[in-house]
């Protein structure tokens, strides 16, 4: 303990361990007991996982990784630490800010992404359109379409390098984003800025898209992490929460290199966007399910004509 106490010390983020007895003494507190209270604070303001929540938010604010708050416990923060922690608490617990937005950093596959409130945050759930990606041929030109903060794009030019791999938006801003984490993590990507596919050149072998397909209905039912922070454009796709992807699906039969399509879906669209998908043109149509064995991913396939 005593050289972890003099390593931290040395940067002024932690002080000094206390004895025991010194618990009520001077205003100070230990890791620990942050984060007992921060614990409880983000459990009251309802955030679903607040032990992990506040781990993170304590690490982000001592400026290290998540497994020293847990590993020095017993260690004092540094009153500008402390400060920093309250300021981080009050985003997460008051405003429900997400964890993602607040420390600026998401993992995805084998990325740490940068994202902001200009994009979605990714999901777990949306790396299965990734894996399905990952089948397509050597040298394929590839498609993400609604890209976000590049998180599908990036993720497969990362795990194939042969993929010529391109990323577009509605959303300059989406945009800024995606094209800032390529260029942070050296990946090769094309970026344009495109409504759907209007004025995107037929020169691509695969789509792939995790286009906004949350019913209008079921906005109201939203998380608070959600409606207020992430951008609607992302979310929102008409009454019955398939209006881009029937857009889409309107659009692609002029684009006749396209072999593969892949679409991520909300639970219970996947059969619906299926027949969409055959009407569409494409003769072999699949459903791959996420690690919760929700239909996620609505796979299509068509020969060359
Ligand atoms: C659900 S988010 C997905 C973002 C990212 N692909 C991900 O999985 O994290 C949908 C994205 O589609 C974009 N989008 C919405 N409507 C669009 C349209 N008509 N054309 C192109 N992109 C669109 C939004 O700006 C947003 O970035």
């Amino acid at each position: 303990m005593g050289s972890r106490v003099q390593r931290a010390g040395v940067d002024g983020r932690f002080g000094r361990a206390r004895p025991r007895d010194a618990r009520s003494q001077g205003g100070t507190v230990t890791v620990r007991e942050a984060l007992r209270d921060a614990h409880a604070t983000l459990a009251i303001a309802g955030c679903g996982t607040p032990r992990l929540d506040a781990e993170v938010l304590l690490a982000h604010a001592l400026g290290v990784r998540r497994e020293r708050v847990a590993l020095d416990g017993g260690l004092t923060l540094a009153a500008p630490v402390k400060r920093a922690f309250q300021q981080l608490l009050r985003r997460r617990a008051v405003e429900r800010e997400p964890v993602a937005y607040i420390v600026g950093r998401r993992s995805f596959r084998r990325l740490e992404l940068d994202v902001d409130a200009r994009a979605l945050v990714p999901r777990p759930e949306t790396e299965l359109l990734v894996e399905v990606a990952l089948t397509l041929d050597p040298g394929a030109r590839v498609l993400d379409l609604g890209t976000g903060s590049g998180a599908v794009a990036l993720a497969l030019k990362d795990e194939r390098g042969d993929l010529q791999v391109s990323g577009s938006d509605i959303s300059s801003l989406a945009l800024e984003l995606a094209a800032a984490n390529g260029r942070r993590l050296g990946l090769d990507i094309s970026w344009l800025r495109a409504d759907l596919l209007r004025g995107v050149p037929d020169e691509f072998d695969a789509l792939v898209a995790n286009l906004p397909y949350v019913a209008e209905r079921e906005r109201v039912g939203l998380a608070p992490e959600i409606s207020r922070h992430e951008p609607l454009t992302a979310l929102m796709a008409g009454p019955d929460g398939l209006a881009s992807i029937r857009a889409l699906l309107a659009q692609v039969p002029a684009h006749r290199r396209v072999q593969m399509l892949a679409l991520e879906v909300g639970a219970g669209q996947a059969p619906g966007v299926a027949r969409m998908m055959t009407d569409a043109g494409f003769g072999s149509v699949r459903a791959e399910r996420d690690l919760a064995g929700v239909e996620r991913v609505v796979v299509g396939e068509r020969v060359r004509a």
